[in-house]
């Protein structure tokens, strides 16, 4: 027993010492219908995976390394709300157990002092009208001291160790990777229950409740930002979110464009 009291999200827990990627292994029981809610726990991932391809860095024991198989009933366009909603998780748990307020960088990233202390990989199993599984990947750099980054990252990934110390904080504060996670399932299996309803205007209402909070905790908003994607660059203002999560660009060519999660990277100018 984990002590945990969620009613979907954290249910069943999966916990192992090593994984090659949990949301790989999060993908493969789902595809063997394990329960809604069934969380995946490494304590190291060999083969971490980021967004667009990208590598995750995940020490032994440093971090949360932790993946949710959901079966929501929301259409495949609208599944960024869960990923929204993931970020507001796991960044209400930060202020929770750490006592300092992060920020969210669209998608969501979050971050503590303009470093990124955590990530979030979304992966999708579905059909044209239905989603089969999602699977949430989340990533939390906890107990790190800098020397346990690759060199290369030192510049843009913290720890909640690194960057919840405050000045004179010495030396500097471990947390309980337990009591974040529990927090986060907590908070998931919340959010998760509410949005999963088949009445459209329940849904609506519940959906644009998360796109809100999301926003309070944004620090894209409002910014000058590069996007990337593919063959294509986009410099100008973020306005705002979509009800579906899209960012909305006002860019230097007068253009208003939305740009989905999974094809672009952003950036702050
Ligand atoms: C990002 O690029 O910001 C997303 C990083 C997501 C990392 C997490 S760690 C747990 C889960 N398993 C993975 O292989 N990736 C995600």
């Amino acid at each position: 027993g984990h002590g945990l009291e969620t009613q979907v999200v954290g249910k069943d827990i999966k916990y192992f010492n090593e994984l090659d990627s949990t949301n790989t292994y999060a993908k493969l029981i789902a595809a063997e219908g394990c329960a809604d809610g069934t969380a995946v726990i490494a304590e190291a991932q060999t083969a971490g995976k980021g967004r667009l391809g990208r590598g995750w860095s995940s020490a032994h024991k440093k971090g949360i390394w932790m993946s949710i198989v959901l079966r929501p009933l929301i259409a495949p366009e609208e599944i960024q709300i869960m990923t929204l909603a993931a970020s507001i998780a796991v960044a209400k748990a930060i202020e929770q157990e750490c006592h300092v307020r992060p920020g969210i960088k669209w998608p969501n990233d979050v971050l503590l002092e303009s470093k990124k202390v955590c990530g979030i990989l979304t992966e999708m199993n579905c059909e044209i009208e239905r989603i089969n599984f999602l699977v949430l990947g989340i990533g939390i750099n906890v107990n790190h001291d800098m020397e346990d980054f690759p060199e290369a990252l030192r510049e843009i990934a913290g720890s909640l160790k690194e960057c919840c110390g405050g000045e004179v904080a010495e030396p500097k504060k471990e947390f309980s990777r337990k009591n974040i996670i529990r927090c986060i399932l907590a908070e998931l299996d919340v959010i998760y229950r509410r949005l999963n309803t088949e009445n459209e205007e329940a849904y609506a209402d519940e959906a644009k409740q998360i796109v809100d909070e999301w926003k309070k905790y944004s620090v894209t908003i409002g910014r000058r930002v590069k996007a990337a994607m593919k063959g294509q660059e986009l410099v100008g203002v973020a306005t705002d979110i979509t009800r579906d999560g899209r960012l909305i660009i006002a860019c230097e060519d007068g253009s208003i464009r939305e740009v989905m999660s999974g094809e672009v990277s952003v950036r702050g100018l």
